[in-house]
This record gives structure tokens, sequence and C-alpha cells, in this order.
């Protein structure tokens, strides 16, 4: 299971490898407090994130959103045991910001670090509302980054084994890029989300990329897709873009692609539980979708609330609460970020030093 029963301590976790600067506290499998504190408006004019703007104002931020998670969970720095920090994946100046601040703290308090992989936080942070996840269970990670689908057994102990990723555009990724070009604002996914209420998912025939019958039944493709909508937008030109319409279209082929995927694989492997995570995971017809397939096929979805759904520290310190708890090793204090670090195990760990080669 991905819990075990022994007492934890407090565990600040602190995430930093995009534009949200998170601190969350967890117990246990309980969260506590957590506060996030994002610089997204200083991008939207830039329509997609500026590392160094987002480095900058991680600077700013650490020391309010820990200080901020700490009230609300009615706690004190001398009240943390152990602090999970995002080592990677994510931008590597941005990283380094949550990663100095999350060694200065440990060091000052004299207690553990540990390196959390940011897609492992994604996956904890349902555990945080739902309880501890069952071994095995597929999991589905749709963000601005990223697309996998996972077979998830003790995410403190096992490696994680991937089923299937995007060869190219993350689904996110697709949502954000397209949005521009239909002329909604940015963060893309929300500006979609809210702008298809209005139109009809019939409206146009997106392609539903590998999803044929000689394609990978578990790898993604969003390229494709991103594409046709942008021809389709295109072929507008010097009349009025039918926005509602494209955009819901655009979603129903996102939805359609991605939880028809993760109910085969569970399927496929005798899963019996889905969890879908990552910014995605908070489109309204990825939900609904997924809770319609996954009740017609008797498994049972699970998805994190809103709030746990975007980056968060929260999530961090869930994967640090169950890393402690496991009796995981924590990271040396030389311990470095690394940007485009693969999903393998949940702790992160790698070493500053060139010369040292990475662990296996
Ligand atoms: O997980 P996340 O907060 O950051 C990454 O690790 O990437 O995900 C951000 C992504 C963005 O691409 C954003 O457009 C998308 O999640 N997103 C959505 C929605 N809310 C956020 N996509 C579709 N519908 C939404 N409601
Ligand atoms: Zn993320």
């Amino acid at each position: 299971m991905g819990s075990s029963a022994t007492a934890g301590p407090v565990v600040l976790g602190i995430e930093s490898s995009c534009d949200e600067t998170g601190a969350g506290l967890v117990r246990n499998g309980h969260l506590l407090g957590h506060a996030v504190a994002s610089s997204m408006d200083e991008h939207a004019r830039f329509g997609g994130v500026v590392p160094e703007i987002a480095a900058r104002a991680h600077v700013h931020a650490l020391g309010p959103v820990v200080r901020r998670a700490l009230d609300e969970a009615g706690l004190r720095l001398g009240d943390i045991g152990a602090v999970a920090v995002t080592t990677g994946p994510g931008l590597s100046g941005a990283l380094q910001v949550g990663l100095a601040g999350a060694k200065g703290l440990a060091y000052a308090l004299g207690v553990p670090l540990y390196g959390v992989h940011h897609l492992a936080g994604h996956v904890a942070a349902d555990t945080l509302e739902h309880g501890p996840l069952p071994d095995p269970c597929v999991v589905l990670i749709v963000s601005g980054g990223h697309t996998s689908l996972l077979l998830v057994r003790d995410l403190a102990r096992d490696p994680v084994a991937h089923l299937g990723d995007t060869l190219d555009d993350a689904a996110g990724e697709c949502f954000d890029k397209v949005a521009r070009v239909f002329g909604l604002p940015y963060p893309g996914g929300p500006a979609v989300d809210r702008a298809a209420r209005a139109g009809s998912p019939d409206a146009v025939a997106f392609p539903r990329p590998l999803t044929g019958p000689g394609d990978d039944p578990y790898a993604f493709s969003f390229s494709g897709l991103k594409t046709a909508a942008a021809r389709w937008a295109e072929g507008h030109r010097g009349r009025e873009l039918p926005v509602a319409d494209g955009a819901a279209a655009l979603q129903e082929a996102v939805a359609d692609v991605l939880t028809r995927k993760a109910v085969a694989a569970c399927t496929a492997h005798g899963v019996t539980t889905l969890v879908v995570v990552g910014g995605v995971a908070a489109n309204s017809r990825v939900r609904a979708l997924a809770e319609e397939r996954c009740r017609a096929a008797g498994i049972t979805l699970r998805v994190p609330p809103l709030g746990l759904c975007t980056d968060n520290g929260a999530m961090i310190a869930a994967v640090g609460d169950l890393l402690v708890r496991a009796g995981a090793p924590p990271a040396p204090l030389d311990v470095s970020v690394d940007p485009s670090a693969p999903l393998e195990y949940a702790a992160l760990h790698p070493v500053a030093t060139a010369t040292v080669a990475r662990a296996a």
C-alpha cells in the first residue's frame, strides 16, 4: 500500500517547477494546510511562461507562501519534521529557487530533506482527498508538460511503470496553443473549458489521434489535433470564428482520446481504479466523460479536487510524507535539480557533482 502504519512527522512540501509557488503541510496522509502564489498574470502578455520571470517571482513568493501554509495549519516553523521539494522536472531556474529555500529550511531546522519528482506529486495529490492509493492503480497524468498513462503500485517504494506517453505535445499544451490561435486568453485550458460551454462538441469533426486498430493503444499524440484546430481556424479567415464550437469540439476530441485509452488500460491490466491527475484533470469534459466511461466499465474513478489538480505544495508534501513513513533515505544537502527527469521513482535525488553518475 502507499502508506505504512508508523506515525510520521509534519512534512513541509515546496513546489516551484513552473509558475506556481506552493507550500503544503502534510502528516500521516492528512493535509494540514497549504498556500499557492501564482505568477501567471505576469506571463499572460507573453502568451506563455517566461522562465526568468517565474524564477524571480518564486524568490518573492516562497517565504510568504510557507508562512501562509503554517498559519492555515496553526503550526510554527519548529513543528516541521521533514522538508520535501520538487527537484524536477521543470524550469531550471524556477526549480533552483525552491530547492535553495528547502535546503535552507531543512538545514536550519536540522530535519531531513527529500527531493521529489513533480509528477509523483500530481499522483499523490489525490491521496490527500481520497486516502491511500490502491495497489495497483492506473494513473492518467495530464498536465501542461506531460501526458502519461502509468501503472502505479507502492508510490514510495516501487518504480512507476509507463504504459504510454505522448509522442509530441502534452494535452494541456494542445489546449494552450490552440487557445492562442482561437484568440482566447492564457492559460488556454481553463479558457477553452469556459468557451466550450456555449458550443457544440459535434460542430467540427476533429481527429482522434492514435486510436486506429494498428496504433499503440496507450500512446498519445496531440500535435496533429493542434494543427487540425489551427487549420480550421485559418479556414475562417475574414469571417467570424465560431470559437465556442471550436473549443467544444477540441475539448471533446481531447477528452475522448484520454478517457478511451485510460479505460482500455485499466481493462487490459485488470485494474479497477483509475486516478486522473494534473492540470487538465480540472477540465469539465474530461471529468464528465471519465466518470461516464468508468461507470460503464465498472472502474472506480478518483480525481483530486480542483485546487489540488494544478501545481501546489501539498502534493509534494504528500509524497514526502509517504517517503518518510516508508523509511526512504533522505537527499544529501548537495542534491541538485534535474529539469528533464523522467518519472521512474517518486524520490528524485540527483547529486550536484557532474562527475558522480546518476543512481540507477
Ligand atoms: O499540472 P499543471 O498545473 O502544470 C504542469 O505541470 O504543467 O497543468 C497546467 C495545464 C495547462 O496547460 C492548463 O491550460 C491546463 O493544465 N488546464 C486545463 C484546465 N485547467 C488547467 N486544461 C483544460 N481544462 C481546464 N479546465
Ligand atoms: Zn504540474
